[in-house]
């Protein structure tokens, strides 16, 4: 199935969901955006509501959910509504996988992480005391609602998150790098053209067989970042692909780098390890031996010879170890 991607201001939102209420309407949203949502939606019985929805991404969280759905009465032809950021329309996602051996979803993404990368494609996920979405499945949702107006509300924090998705696109994808780089753009064109990319890939791709793994660009160092230095996804993943690209010397991936670093107003400090003075780096090569994306003997990092040309290039940790120690950053 492929999810239909619909670009919606707040008041059609609105209109939207009162059209879908010819069903009963079961959802999962985060409480931060109750008051951005239609008065029947907030009251109803209905919703199951995250109030802190990473620390809530587990699976207690999951089974309490699943007995309230069941207790409402929830059946296997409706469908479930999950308005909010990734960790949400995560959650959400994989209790409408499971729940009577799966039900339609629609994904209404309110953050700019959740907009362009985690509402769409069809990973469903908790997190696990062992680390993040260790157990999830593929299930795509019907509809996706972008709503840019939702992003009014978010803190900076989030917003540069969401940025740094959107310049691993601008990488990835000629077209995306092309825009940026015109002198004014809309926000919303952008939002909608990562979004659709994405979409486009994971058609051809759901279980990362070939060019879904493109996505995973500096993800083995970012995970690492993420992980020690306890910072958000996409700030992480920029870290990881300047250190990335410094590592392998990869000079074109750099230029593109800086331009759409700058052109999309990312914050140099919170993206320099020297900024950090509780960077740990035993603490780190610990986490990059533990990513999930390892295989048996090695690492297949995500190189890049030019924008919208990505390879797969295979190394093991001690060199990937030796390499990012000749770096200043990550010398004594
Ligand atoms: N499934 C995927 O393919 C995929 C891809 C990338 C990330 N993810 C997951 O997504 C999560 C990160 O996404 P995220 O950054 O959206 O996290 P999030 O859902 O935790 O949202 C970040 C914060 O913003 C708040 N928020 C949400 N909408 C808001 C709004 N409109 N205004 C103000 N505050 C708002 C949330 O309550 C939260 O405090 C992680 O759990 C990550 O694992 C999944």
């Amino acid at each position: 199935m492929t999810s239909k991607i619909l670009s919606y201001k707040q008041l059609e939102l609105a209109n939207a969901l009162e059209r879908k209420r010819e069903k009963r309407i079961f959802a999962i949203l985060d409480s931060k955006i109750k008051n951005m949502l239609p008065q029947w939606l907030q009251f109803s019985p209905d919703v199951f509501w995250m109030q802190t929805p990473e620390d809530q991404k587990n699976l207690e969280t999951f089974a309490e959910a699943c007995e309230f759905f069941l207790k409402q009465g929830i059946q296997r032809g409706d469908y479930i509504i999950a308005v909010g950021g990734g960790a949400t329309t995560d959650f959400a996602g994989f209790v409408a996988a499971t729940i009577h051996r799966g039900i339609h979803w629609i994904a209404v993404p309110t953050t700019l992480m959740g907009m362009v990368d985690a509402a769409i494609g069809g990973k469903t996920a908790l997190n696990m005391p062992l680390g993040k979405n260790l157990i999830g499945a593929f299930h795509e949702p019907e509809e996706v609602w972008i709503c840019t107006d939702y992003l009014r509300t978010l803190s900076s924090h989030d917003v540069l998150s969401g940025k740094g998705e959107i310049l691993k696109y601008g990488l990835l994808n000629q077209e995306i790098y092309d825009l940026i780089m015109t002198p004014t753009f809309e926000m919303e064109e952008l939002i909608l053209k990562c979004a659709n990319y994405k979409q486009s890939v994971v058609m051809n791709d759901l279980r990362d067989q070939s060019q879904r793994v493109f996505f995973n660009l500096g993800h083995t160092l970012g995970h690492a970042f993420e992980h020690v230095l306890r910072i958000p996804h996409g700030i992480a993943i920029t870290m990881g692909i300047k250190y990335l690209f410094k590592a392998y010397d990869q000079k074109e991936g750099l230029q593109a780098f800086d331009k759409l670093f700058k052109k999309l107003d990312l914050d140099e400090d919170k993206t320099d390890l020297s900024q950090y003075s509780r960077f740990n780096k035993k603490d780190f090569w610990q986490a990059l031996s533990h990513d999930k994306k390892r295989t048996s003997d090695g690492v297949n990092l995500v190189l890049l010879d030019k924008i919208g040309a990505p390879k797969i290039s295979p190394t093991n940790l001690p060199m990937l170890k030796s390499r990012l120690e000749a770096l200043s950053d990550f010398k004594g």
